[in-house]
């Protein structure tokens, strides 16, 4: 199994979480790790580009930090370029069928404010529908998202554990809940 991880974190030099994801994540073989910031700094993404890593890969793992209960701007400049009719969608649109959806966020909050009657209301599972629809409409098995959650709190231990943990889960290849 071929995974690809599209990394959107705007200021990566700043980053903790994100910065230390992508450089364990690069050690990993049979991952390919995409730095889209790196790639495209004034949002001009390269379409075919972006369509054949896609096309090369068998689990997409899109990682990043929750900007906005979403994604980072350039992260959802590529969901609109990137996905196009008759390549992700559309009566011959089948070229991502098949394959396995996950995300990988990380957010300030911490996990139990992520509820009815906590402090952002919403749950994670809840927040992510448009990417959960996304990957339904293309075809793709959407997977249970890896998040590390509550940065005022985060401690180095933990970081490092979820680091390692986010390493086994993105290259397990029985997270299937059908299988
Ligand atoms: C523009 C912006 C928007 C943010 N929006 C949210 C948000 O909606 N919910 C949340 O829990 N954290 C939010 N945060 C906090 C980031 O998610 C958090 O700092 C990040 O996940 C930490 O990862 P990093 O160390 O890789 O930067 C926001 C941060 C920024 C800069």
């Amino acid at each position: 199994m071929k995974t690809l991880v599209i990394v959107a974190h705007p200021n990566l030099e700043q980053s903790k979480v994100n910065r230390t994801w992508m450089n364990r994540l690069q050690q990993e073989e049979n991952v390919t790790v995409h730095n889209l910031y790196a790639h495209y700094p004034n949002f001009e993404i390269n379409v075919e580009k972006e369509q054949q890593l896609l096309l090369e890969h068998d689990r997409i793992v899109l990682q990043f930090p929750f900007y906005w209960y979403s994604t980072p701007a350039l992260l959802k400049q590529w969901q609109d370029v990137v996905l196009t009719y008759g390549f992700a969608y559309g009566s011959e649109g089948n070229k991502l069928q098949g394959k396995e959806f996950m995300l990988a966020i990380s957010s300030g909050g911490p996990a139990e404010a992520y509820q009815a009657g906590g402090y952002n209301s919403y749950s994670m599972s809840e927040l992510t529908r448009p990417l959960q629809a996304t990957a339904n409409l293309c075809g793709m098995h959407f997977l249970p998202s890896f998040l590390l959650q509550g940065m005022m709190t985060l401690t180095e231990e933990r970081l490092q554990e979820s680091t390692e943990a986010l390493a086994v889960y993105v290259t397990n290849p029985n997270l299937r809940a059908d299988r």
